[in-house]
């Protein structure tokens, strides 16, 4: 093959460098450019005594994936001047003014990507740094997946919209114009279901995250076992668990860990076929057939914040007859196509009061599903809390020991697979798991609110993007303070703690969790375990609630007050 001038040079420094390499360089060069170093140089030590088998992570039911198209922002990216780091374009105006302070993708509910919370701000001025004397021996964690696709259902949002654009958009008549002029052209592009790299980047540094704040609590050499690493088959939550170990752990983090991967149903699998405390709905049996906020919340605000929007755009489109569902699709598919294509036309349709009208549907579905409005919201959550309650109190589960709710027990009650002696627990979880369980631990100051739907408070807790945002992460740390000499409001009494930290704000405990309010956020661990051992199932009453008979055992006509049936 001849060789060109250029080729020759190119090959020519490509020769030398591979020279300077393997036989040039110094022996400490070589070991850099051919080995990588682990983060701790003795993580091999690790005992393997783990039984063979007991972790396999290709199990299967990944979910209805579906890949979609891949993004292409050097040349869709059509917003002057440059969007800096941001992999994804959020540089969006809303249609007429809005609050110089305004980003709608703090306003687009569990669509929203990562942002530490503003909730209980002022509060964190003192609570964020922990007493003097005070350090942390245990930290259990529940993860939200990162940002993915939407589901694979056809009938709700963004995929409707598609589907009906693929229809309306065959006929001669259509023809959208103005602000809608895109959509002449615009085809509905995404998968179903699957991390998208957005998604993978936030659990990648939200695990970079967790180990600068509690890396030394995990030590190669001294644990007696490897940890075990919990998280569903469905594949974007296998994937955030993976992305997320890999920030904390290293590129090895495979080797160091035992990752559980508990069985999600796919659809089309009976109720009840998988008991999984990080899915409990599969469990749960009314959890899918009695949905407040869908039956009964959703659709009365979805027509009252909707109805202008409707009017709006209508007169943009021939052929295609708006609906609010449609406009709500709209608006679904300006969060959806950003964290996976980057990009969407749809961002700039709307105004601040529309998105904030979008947030509030999301609050109302979730507080109504999943939540302290739903009659199965302490119910769905309750799993969860019981083995937190176990590992808090270093109580092995065993028959005996659990009044078995959503568990596993073939995995519960083997302590290979539910060890108890880890100093840092992370499992991975989905957005509404996460209501449910700040339900089932009654954390009113959370997901307390009750929602009215023809009339959002402004002042509300309850927002859902700033309880779970994509890749949404809650902490409880276990706190040893020993007392003495703290200065001034640095002091607390000597003691064993637990403090909730919520997308990086520190949760003002109080006497809803069995705490004396402090200014720390510190409750002992004691207290809040002897509430919760005494209130949280009660509270949830699971049985009545996963498979009681509405019109029989209880009469469900609208959201509950508190999380459960009687
Ligand atoms: C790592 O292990 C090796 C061999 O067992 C030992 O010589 C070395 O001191 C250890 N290094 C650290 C940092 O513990
Ligand atoms: C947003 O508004 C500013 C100020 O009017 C304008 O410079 C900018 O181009 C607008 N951005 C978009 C995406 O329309
Ligand atoms: C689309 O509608 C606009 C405005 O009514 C009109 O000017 C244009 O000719 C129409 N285009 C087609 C292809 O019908
Ligand atoms: C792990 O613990 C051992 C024994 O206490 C200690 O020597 C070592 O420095 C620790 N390793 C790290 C990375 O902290
Ligand atoms: C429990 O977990 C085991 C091991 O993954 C699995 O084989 C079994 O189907 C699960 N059972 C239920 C009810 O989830
Ligand atoms: C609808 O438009 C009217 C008139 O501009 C405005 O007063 C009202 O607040 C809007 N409502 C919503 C929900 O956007
Ligand atoms: C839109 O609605 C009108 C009035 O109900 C109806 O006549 C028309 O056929 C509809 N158009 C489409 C494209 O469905
Ligand atoms: C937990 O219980 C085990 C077995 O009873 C005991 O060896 C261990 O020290 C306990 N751990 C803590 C932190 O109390
Ligand atoms: C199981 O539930 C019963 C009441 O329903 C309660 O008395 C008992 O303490 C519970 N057991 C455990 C281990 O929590
Ligand atoms: C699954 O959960 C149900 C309902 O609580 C329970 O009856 C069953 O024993 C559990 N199955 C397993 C394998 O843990
Ligand atoms: C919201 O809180 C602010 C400040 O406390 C208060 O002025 C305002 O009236 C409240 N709005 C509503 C609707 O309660
Ligand atoms: C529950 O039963 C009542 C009375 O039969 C009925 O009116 C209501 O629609 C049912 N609720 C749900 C969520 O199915």
């Amino acid at each position: 093959m001849p060789c060109t001038r250029f080729s020759m040079r190119l090959l020519t420094a490509g020769l030398l460098a591979s020279t300077l390499l393997v036989s040039a360089s110094p022996a400490y060069l070589l070991d850099r450019q051919l080995h990588l170093e682990p983060r701790q140089a003795n993580d091999t030590a690790t005992p393997t005594t783990d039984a063979a088998g007991a972790f396999p992570t290709d199990v299967g039911y990944l979910g209805t994936t579906k890949p979609g198209a891949a993004p292409f922002l050097v040349v869709n990216d059509r917003i002057p001047g440059s969007r800096g780091n941001s992999p994804v374009e959020t540089r969006w105006n809303t249609t007429g003014p809005s609050d110089p302070s305004f980003d709608i993708f703090k306003n687009v509910g569990n669509e929203s990507p990562y942002f530490s919370t503003p909730l209980f701000a002022s509060f964190q001025e003192k609570a964020a740094v922990l007493p003097e004397t005070c350090t942390v021996s245990q930290v259990h964690l529940l993860h939200r997946h990162g940002a993915r696709y939407p589901t694979s259902s056809t009938t709700e949002g963004a995929p409707l919209f598609g589907a009906t654009i693929a229809n309306a958009s065959k006929a001669d008549a259509f023809n959208a114009t103005g602000p809608l002029s895109f959509l002449n052209d615009w085809q509905y592009q995404l998968g179903a279901e699957l991390l998208v790299p957005l998604g993978a980047q936030q659990l990648f540094d939200s695990g970079v995250h967790a180990y600068y704040r509690y890396g030394r609590l995990y030590n190669a050499t001294t644990q007696p076992h490897k940890p075990v690493v919990r998280t569903t088959s469905e594949s974007r939550m296998l994937d955030s668990a993976r992305y997320f170990s890999l920030g904390f752990w290293g590129w090895d983090a495979p080797n160091l860990i035992n990752l559980e991967v508990v069985l999600e149903a796919g659809e089309g699998l009976a109720p009840g076929a998988f008991n999984n405390t990080l899915a409990p709905y599969d469990t749960c049996n009314n959890s899918d057939t009695i949905t407040v906020g869908d039956t009964y919340l959703r659709p009365v605000w979805d027509e009252i914040y909707l109805a202008n929007a409707t009017k709006r755009l209508q007169p943009y489109v021939d052929g295609l007859n708006l609906t609010t569902d449609l406009v709500y699709g709209m608006q679904s598919l300006c969060a959806y196509e950003t964290v996976t294509l980057g990009y969407s036309d749809f961002c700039l349709l709307f105004t601040q009061q529309e998105w904030e009208g979008y947030e509030y549907d999301l609050d109302l579905q979730f507080q109504g599903d999943y939540g302290m409005m739903s009659p199965t919201g302490r119910a769905q959550g309750i799993g969860y809390v019981q083995e937190l309650l176990a590992r808090l109190t270093n109580t092995t589960l065993a028959a005996g020991n659990l009044n078995v709710t959503t568990q596993n027990t073939t995995l519960d009650f083997d302590p290979a697979r539910f060890p108890i002696d880890q100093p840092l627990y992370f499992d991975f979880t989905h957005d509404d798991v996460i209501v449910s369980v700040l339900a089932a631990l009654n954390y009113q100051q959370v997901v307390g609110d009750f929602l009215d739907p023809t009339k959002p408070d402004p002042n509300r807790t309850f927002r859902l993007s700033h309880i779970t945002p994509f890749a949404a992460r809650l902490f409880f740390e276990v706190v040893d303070c020993t007392g003495g000499s703290g200065s001034g409001s640095g002091s607390v009494e000597a003691g064993r703690y637990i403090r909730t930290v919520l997308n990086d704000a520190v949760v003002p405990l109080d006497d809803n969790q069995g705490c004396q309010p402090n200014d720390h956020g510190l409750c002992k661990l004691d207290d809040f375990v002897r509430y919760q051992q005494q209130n949280a199932e009660k509270a949830a009453n699971f049985d009545k609630a996963c498979f009681g008979v509405n019109g029989t055992d209880f009469t469900i006509t609208g959201p509950v007050r508190n999380g459960t049936v009687y």
